[in-house]
Order: C-alpha cells, then sequence, then structure tokens
C-alpha cells in the first residue's frame, strides 16, 4: 500500500477517522425538521495530515489513487477533493487560518451505496484539523461544518443526518436525532437483534437530482401548509388540501416521524421490523424514491426467516438495504438472500456485519 509517507517523502502529524453510517428508520425527514435513528458502520475513512512545504494544499485518496494538487484560492474541483477542500474553506470562513496541507485519505466505507462516505471523510477531515491546529470545534460544531461542506461545495442540499450521525454515533447503539433542535440520546438496539445491510449493487442514478427534487416538493408543501417545515404537521387530516404528489410526500414525511418516535420507545424487534418495512413501503410508494431492484432484495429479505423487518437506506435511488435480524444470524441471512437476489439476476454484497479483510496496512510512515 502507498503511504503517507511515500507520497509526500515526510510523515504525517497527525491521524483522525470517521465512521459511515446505516440509517434504520428516519429517512428523507431531516431536510424536513423531523427525527432520525442512524448507526455507525463498522467501515470508516482514515485522513492523515501534515504541512504542505509549498503553498499548495495535496490530497491524495488511496483509493482512487489520485493526487490532486491546489492553491488555496483554486476553484473547487470535482470529485473527491471538492469534499475536502471545502472542508478547509468552511473552516476558513469560520474565522481560523489554514495554512497549506497535505491530506492523504483511505477508506473502506464503500462509494455510492448510501453509507455516508461523504459525510465520513468530511468528519475524519475535521476532526484531523481540529487536532493538529489545536481548534475550538465540538463534534456538534464538527458535523455542522461538515453538512455546510457539503451543501456549499459538493452541491447536495442534504440534511444533518449523515453528518451527526458520522460525527456522534458508534456502532452499538442507535443514535435518535431531532433535526430541528439537535436533541439526541444513544439507545440500546432492539433486544436479540442486529443489523444487516447488503448493497444492492445497483448505482444511485437520479440521487443527485432526485433528492433536491424531493426536497423542493416538500418546501412547497409546507409553504402551501403554512408552517416551516412538514415536521409540524401531525395529523393526516391537515394535508387533504395538497396536490395528490405533495399528499404523498407530506404523508410520508408525517408517518415516518412517527415511525422514529415509535422505534425510540424501547419496542421488541418484530415491532422494530414492522415499522422498517412500512417505512419501505412508503418510500417506495408515497416518496418514490425505490427502485425495481432494491424492491426485489427488500421483498427477498422480508421472506426470509430470522428477518425482523428491512428497507432500502440513505436517500434512495440504489445503493444498500437495510434489515433487522435475529442476533448471530446475519451471516447465514447474508448468503441465504444473496443467493436468492443472483437467481433473480442481480449482483450484491454483504456490507454489515463487516467481513473481516487485509489490516489497511500501517498509515504511519
Ligand atoms: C442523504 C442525505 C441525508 C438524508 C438522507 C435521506 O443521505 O445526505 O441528509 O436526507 O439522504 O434520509
Amino acid at each position: 500500500m502507498i503511504t503517507f509517507q511515500q507520497i509526500f517523502n515526510a510523515a504525517p502529524n497527525v491521524e483522525a477517522s470517521a465512521p459511515g453510517r446505516v440509517n434504520l428508520l428516519g429517512e428523507h425527514t431531516d431536510y424536513n425538521d423531523g427525527f432520525v435513528l442512524p448507526t455507525a458502520i463498522p467501515q470508516t475513512t482514515i485522513v492523515q495530515l501534515g504541512f504542505s512545504p509549498n503553498h499548495q494544499h495535496h490530497f491524495y485518496s488511496h483509493e482512487l489513487e489520485e493526487l490532486v494538487s491546489l492553491t488555496t484560492t483554486d476553484p473547487i474541483p470535482q470529485g473527491f477533493a471538492s469534499y475536502s477542500l471545502g472542508c478547509l474553506r468552511v473552516v476558513e470562513q469560520a474565522g481560523y487560518s489554514i495554512p497549506p496541507l497535505n491530506v492523504y485519505v483511505n477508506s473502506s466505507v464503500p462509494i455510492g451505496s448510501g453509507l455516508s462516505s461523504s459525510a465520513a471523510l468530511e468528519v475524519a477531515l475535521l476532526r484531523g484539523l481540529r487536532s493538529l491546529l489545536s481548534l475550538d470545534l465540538d463534534d456538534i460544531h464538527i458535523a455542522q461544518l461538515a453538512q455546510q461542506a457539503e451543501i456549499e461545495y459538493a452541491g447536495v442540499q442534504c440534511g444533518i443526518m449523515d453528518q451527526m450521525a458520522s460525527s456522534l454515533a458508534d456502532t452499538q447503539h442507535m443514535l435518535f436525532l431531532d433535526t430541528r433542535s439537535l436533541d439526541r440520546e444513544l439507545l440500546p438496539f432492539p433486544a436479540g437483534a442486529e443489523v444487516l445491510v447488503i448493497d444492492s449493487g445497483i448505482p444511485r442514478t437520479l440521487a443527485g437530482s432526485g433528492y433536491n427534487q424531493r426536497r423542493a416538493e416538500c418546501e412547497e408543501a409546507s409553504k402551501q401548509l403554512g408552517v416551516k417545515a412538514l415536521r409540524d404537521i401531525t395529523d393526516l387530516m391537515q394535508i387533504e388540501t395538497l396536490s395528490e404528489l405533495l399528499k404523498k410526500r407530506a404523508r410520508h414525511v408525517i408517518t415516518e416521524n412517527d415511525r422514529v418516535l415509535e422505534a425510540k420507545q424501547e419496542i421488541t424487534a418484530v415491532r422494530f421490523g414492522e415499522l422498517m418495512n412500512a417505512s419501505h413501503a412508503s418510500l417506495r410508494d408515497d416518496y418514490q424514491v425505490s427502485i425495481a431492484g432494491i424492491d426485489q432484495l427488500v421483498s427477498i429479505l422480508q421472506a426470509t426467516p430470522d428477518v425482523f423487518g428491512a428497507r432500502i437506506t440513505g436517500g434512495g435511488f440504489g445503493g444498500a438495504c437495510v434489515a433487522l435480524v435475529t442476533q448471530g444470524k446475519a451471516g447465514t441471512i447474508a448468503q441465504t438472500v444473496l443467493e436468492t437476489y443472483r437467481k433473480a439476476g442481480y449482483t450484491g454484497r454483504l456490507l454489515v456485519p463487516e467481513i473481516p479483510t487485509t489490516p489497511r496496512g500501517n498509515y504511519a510512515t
């Protein structure tokens, strides 16, 4: 493996990491000021930082085998460097000065599967900057700056769930988050259950345009209803005046918020699974962010013994599915499900629980 030392001819000064996330319930609710329930996944992004010897920032991605060099005033590029440079820019906008840096990124968070590889990169980089430059930033502030970098420099009108999950969640708990107040709580998983994540193998087409369109529809619905955000509507009777399309979008958000609020009350795994199944139906029929292959994978999961419930996860239009399954059974369930999915003509892969692979090498030199 090519190391920081080999790329930059010096040892890194600091190393930081941050995990990807999988959302269990509460999809497309965060930009409606609603409730979410993600957990961290074992896959992480590691960032190493050092001082650049010249006037340029240098960004190296181990996965992409790509080195991008930019002066501090260059326009924002495409690709992974946009997230990295975006983070440096928002920290500068927050009033800190940043010297030219060498940045080395190594990530095991799958890209394009709806598991927040971009939030993991942003949070890891901001954590690294915090320790390198002794910045006075807490974990919430880090999540907010990461979201700002994504919106302003990567062009995605995202909510705050992914960055909060990467900054504050762990793999042993669910993070309940009120995205309006940022009140949060780490909660245990339902008793006797564990999380299974399977990548559908279907790339997320329409992810950007479809996402921004859904967001605009929700804003239009709340405007017509005279509320700040759809979070403020709790009774389905209140949305009767909307057009059929906006009614569907609003109904998803309102019922999804209810599902999260029920799920945080220490319910059984069976009930939690029912809520996940209902969430998928709502995302498929009302919010319309699922696609045929994903529906197929979710149906296979839902029909498999020891699966409490399953649904699409993340922004939608492809990517991964999440299931809640009997503790200790995820590996065998994954084998059965992937085989049936293969017979249906698709190639998926198990993402969580993580299959141990060769260690990610020695980063220190
Ligand atoms: C993406 C966004 C999040 C959230 C989800 C959908 O992951 O980055 O803010 O809106 O989609 O729940």
